[in-house]
């Protein structure tokens, strides 16, 4: 049996086992920390400090710091490994966030606050000192709801046909008075503002309001509605002015997720044109600038996220994240360094990918021989139904992208940047993306973002309700089906190349 290494991560005071050969980047995404150049050494802004033991790194590790003009006492976590036991000062959970370059602008302000991601599988909470900008603490847990069904679908399925709404809206808000009240109890902060974001569906089963018009079509959501909680409602011991905020939906299955993501991108404050993708969930997309932004829920499903594949599962431990190529031997990468147990959005497109360069599939994703399955490495296999499902979904975000640019009378080429969101964006080959036609972009224009949900949550903290409603005032939910070019472009872009 492999020993796992001791991994204490401060100041949070968080102990963890991990198998040695780990990626920092596989562990420290769960909790919190932001990966802002896709983990490519790039953006410095993943730095640990290590007090104790030792990390391993890449062979671009020491030439990257000194290209960032960093001293030896940081580690970049996206180019190092856990090798043994070691203790790491993460100092995303120190920092000011105005230290990095794609800072956001904050007005100081008294007191503390407690940004939330309510997301469909996990939660995320963090701390901040309004003063400064520091995250004080740090707080994950799995939405409760997912033993009710793992997607939205089944979310909205269990509410309305077994009157299990009550039930979701309290485990989710029990869950999230929890992550409040161990915030508080470890952390003597006047907390006086907490700001909430989540998908469409997420904000639905929180605040109590009936998902039955997202069940049908034209699939219409509450929208450009801001929800107060007190304390009370949540059944929190804190003090009764704190005001508690669920930011609002834009329109759609497009949720204050991606109305933070907005802000996070400032794409609202952008002269150029920007692009904003969430892979995740439904596969929204934005784009605009400054005088107007339209927006999208694309029919994308959760193939991305592992649903509706065989051996689909959730970017976590054990499943298979990346695929390519090394001299015609197909390699992959396991979060965790554990053996594979299934395969996540990131590494479908990776194997989608090398199975067509290795003429395995056709353009047009059939399998090249009697095989029922592909394998990548067992068990772990694709189907021709499960590279279906991938089309369907990569057809439906490049069909968005094609229509929303269509409405505003521009051409790809006058989108400035394209904005990745989600802790999946994380873990995308780009070039892969370019190569089945998901993203029609050159690579120079896509930026991940990491949780944008998150850092646009954080940034609504230090502002006021204005900011949320100038976004909403120039924004647009529109719906792609009824667009009459839609079915067309749709049967093109599930085309690979
Ligand atoms: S340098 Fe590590 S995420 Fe950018």
């Amino acid at each position: 049996m492999i020993r796992k290494a001791t991994v204490k991560l401060e100041p949070l005071g968080i102990e963890l086992k991990i198998i040695p050969g780990t990626p920092l980047i596989d562990i420290l995404h769960e909790y919190g920390v932001e990966f802002p150049c896709g983990g490519k050494g790039i953006c410095g802004r993943c730095l640990v400090k290590v007090p104790e033991g030792n990390l391993a790194h890449t062979k671009n590790h020491r030439k990257r710091l000194t290209e960032l003009g960093l001293s030896e006492d940081f580690h970049l976590a996206c180019l190092s490994t856990v090798s043994g036991d070691v203790t790491l000062e993460v100092e995303q959970y120190n920092i000011f966030i105005l230290a990095d370059n794609t800072n956001f602008e904050f007005i100081p302000r008294e007191g503390y606050g407690i940004a939330i991601d309510l997301g469909t599988t996990t939660i995320v909470a963090q701390l901040l000192d309004l003063s400064n900008g520091k995250i004080i603490n740090v707080k994950t847990e799995a939405n409760p709801q997912t033993r009710f069904g793992a997607d939205i679908i089944s979310r909205i399925a269990f509410a309305l046909n077994n009157k299990g709404m009550e039930k979701l809206q309290k485990i989710v808000r029990e869950t999230i008075s929890c992550l409040i009240h161990s915030i508080n109890k470890e952390n003597d902060a006047s907390v006086n503002k907490v700001v909430i974001v989540g998908n469409a569906v997420m904000q639905h089963l929180f605040c109590g309001i009936d998902p039955t018009p997202l069940s049908v079509y034209p699939f219409e959501s509450v929208k450009k509605e801001f929800y107060f909680f007190s304390p009370e409602e949540l059944d929190l011991q804190i003090n009764a002015s704190v005001k508690i905020v669920f930011l609002p939906s834009i329109g759609s299955f497009v949720g204050s997720d991606i109305l933070a993501g907005i802000m996070a991108a400032k794409i609202h404050k952008s002269k150029k044109f920007l692009a904003l993708i969430d892979l995740g969930t439904n596969g929204e997309i934005v784009v605009g600038n400054k005088d107007k932004i339209i927006c999208a829920s694309t029919a994308a499903g959760p193939a991305f996220e592992g649903t509706n594949i065989s051996m689909g599962m959730r970017a976590t431990t054990g499943a298979i994240s990346s695929v390519w190529l090394d001299k015609d031997q197909m390699k992959f990468h396991v979060i965790g360094n554990e053996q594979p147990r299934g395969i996540c959005g990131s590494g479908l497109i990776d194997a989608v990918t090398v199975f067509l360069k290795n003429e395995l599939i056709d353009k047009s994703g059939k399998i090249n021989s009697d095989k029922k399955k592909l394998e990548i490495e067992k068990p772990v296999c694709l189907s021709q139904k499960d590279i279906r499902e991938f089309q369907l979904a990569k057809g439906a975000i490049a069909t968005g992208m094609e229509i929303l640019i269509r409405k505003l009378n521009i051409s790809f080429r006058d989108i400035d940047k394209v904005f990745i969101a989600g802790a999946f964006g994380n873990y995308i080959n780009i070039s892969n993306t370019q190569y089945l036609g998901l993203l029609e972009f050159p690579e120079e224009k896509i930026v991940k973002l990491g949780n944008s949900a998150l850092i646009g949550a954080k940034m609504a903290l230090f502002l006021d309700d204005k900011c949320c409603e100038d976004i909403l005032n120039i924004s647009e939910h529109v719906s792609l089906e009824t667009d009459p070019g839609f079915e067309d472009i749709f049967i093109d872009k599930m085309m690979f190349g």
